[in-house]
């Protein structure tokens, strides 16, 4: 049998079992947005099941805890709220409760979660998303707890209906996997080699897309910059860049991650040409001393990188750069903390996510001598968040006055007067609005810019 006969045949069977009972889930979700579309993927599979989606964990009749293991604190997170749940099964003994993702794919881990917690029914990794029915199937049928994670990634399976958030914007997975063995990085890890999609599956995905009112596609992979190597046949990103330029009522693309040593001249070319491509590359730096980058094998020196952004910016002269960046990894002085801040200062990012480096079992990093304390790795972290503050913060002020073209996406989560949009540049812009417009191109004046968002009226 097929993966997808499989999955075909047991989803039938799901839906005679649900018929008429009014089954609802809930799956909270941690991580990338990787993670973030492995989750949509979950709730198409359980709505075709006959599920409906339930809007809090107590109305739930399945659990789906989809896991992240990049940071310790990822991981505590999920412990802790796993643990909270023992309530709730005891309350309905019917509850199903399942942990997937990341977290799972480490044996040690997942052996720990049904030791720990003898009440989650289904336990399985990253590469058996597809296998989802049968195993949500045998969990309610089997009276013990189910628990599948495969160690070999296998082949990539297409048509796993989706159910996205949002309407007007998509992520699109383009290439699963990650070959890059940054030696902090536990992905490659849990996530296997990079598996890059057939180009004609993404580019069907994004015109179906399109057809049902999607404005916006973030074609998503750890390195989207070395996507089709492993497909051998030449065709690589910045051909699928152009491929999807070229498809109706897509107005705008974005992509993450981007890996500075695989960012081509052609890729720059691309972006240039493709009008739908927007002004923004996530360009992740993680360190600025070249001995730490060393160490990091991340594969580029601080001045590869400021070419790099040097070039873009001659090419692309309003784009937007945003980055990650790593402090406290094992050995790093002073003096290489101090060129992690030079860099910020020389390059102004519009933003950047910033961690404290945790050590992760099973990397190169961890086994390294020289781990900083905690004290000092904060004491950073606190220096770093406050110069890029300040940066973002002027960045931000360049937009008084200015008038912006924004991509309303859905009501402001904080305060339902106000819509939620972003600028090509990838700026959150809030303004005064009625829900008719979301999926709409408008024009907004920024009178207010904050820290982290702007604000505006609509003109
Ligand atoms: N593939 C992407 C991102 C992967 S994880 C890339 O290469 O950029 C997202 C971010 O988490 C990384 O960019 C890195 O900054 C951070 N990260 C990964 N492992 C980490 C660790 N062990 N400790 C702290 N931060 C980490
Ligand atoms: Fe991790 Fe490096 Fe791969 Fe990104 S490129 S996922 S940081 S190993
Ligand atoms: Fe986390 Fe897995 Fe993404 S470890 S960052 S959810 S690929």
């Amino acid at each position: 049998m097929s993966v997808r006969e499989e999955q075909q045949n047991y989803t039938q069977i799901m839906r005679e079992y649900t018929e008429g009972k009014g089954l609802k889930y809930n799956i909270v979700t941690y991580g990338c947005q990787m993670n973030v579309h492995d989750s949509e993927k979950l709730a198409g599979m359980l709505l075709e099941m006959g599920y409906e989606e339930a809007q809090t964990l107590e109305e739930a009749d399945v659990i789906l805890f989809n896991t992240c293991c990049v940071r310790q604190n990822a991981e505590q997170r999920v412990y802790g709220n796993v643990g909270a749940l023992r309530s709730y099964k005891r309350a309905n003994p019917n509850l199903i409760i399942g942990v997937c993702g990341c977290m799972m794919q480490q044996k040690e881990v997942a052996g720990d979660i049904i030791k720990k917690f003898p009440f989650v029914d289904l336990v399985f990794g990253t590469h058996n998303l597809h296998h989802f029915p049968r195993l949500l199937y045998e969990a309610i049928n089997s009276g013990h707890t189910i628990v599948e994670v495969l160690d070999e990634e296998g082949r990539i399976v297409e048509g796993i209906p989706a159910r996205r958030t949002s309407k007007v914007s998509a992520y699109v997975t383009i290439m699963y996997g990650c070959n890059n063995f940054c030696t902090y990085c536990i992905v490659p890890y849990v996530r296997g080699r990079e598996r890059s999609r057939a180009s004609r599956d993404i580019l069907d995905e994004i015109r179906e897309l399109a057809d049902k009112g999607c404005k916006e596609v973030t074609l998503l992979g750890q390195n989207v910059n070395s996507y089709g190597k492993d497909l051998g046949n030449g065709y690589l990103f910045p051909d699928l860049l152009r491929d999807v330029n070229r498809i109706e009522n897509i107005e705008r693309i974005r992509f993450v991650t981007s890996h500075p040593k695989d960012l081509s001249p052609d890729l720059i070319d691309a972006m240039t040409e493709c009008e739908k491509v927007c002004e923004h590359i996530h360009l992740p730096l993680q360190a600025g001393s070249n001995e730490i980058l060393r160490k990091m094998n991340r594969q580029y020196t601080r001045e590869d990188y400021l070419k790099l952004v040097d070039r873009l910016r001659q090419r692309i002269p309003d784009i937007a750069i945003s980055t990650d960046l790593i402090v406290g990894f094992p050995g790093e002085t002073e003096e290489d903390f101090q060129d992690t801040l030079d860099m910020v200062e020389k390059i102004q990012y519009d933003s950047a996510f910033t961690f404290i480096y945790s050590p992760r079992r099973g990397t190169p990093a961890a086994r390294m001598q020289e781990q900083l304390d905690e004290d000092v790795k904060k004491e950073r972290l606190n220096r770093l968040i406050e110069l890029q503050n300040d940066i973002s913060k002027s960045k931000n002020q360049q937009y008084m006055g200015k008038v912006v073209e924004v991509l309303v996406e859905g009501i402001s989560k904080n305060n339902p007067k106000m819509l939620s949009s972003r600028t090509r540049t990838n700026k959150l812009v809030h303004f005064e609005g009625g829900s008719e417009i979301i999926g709409e191109f408008v024009k907004v004046k920024i009178t207010e810019p904050k820290a982290w968002t702007l604000e505006g009226y609509m003109i």
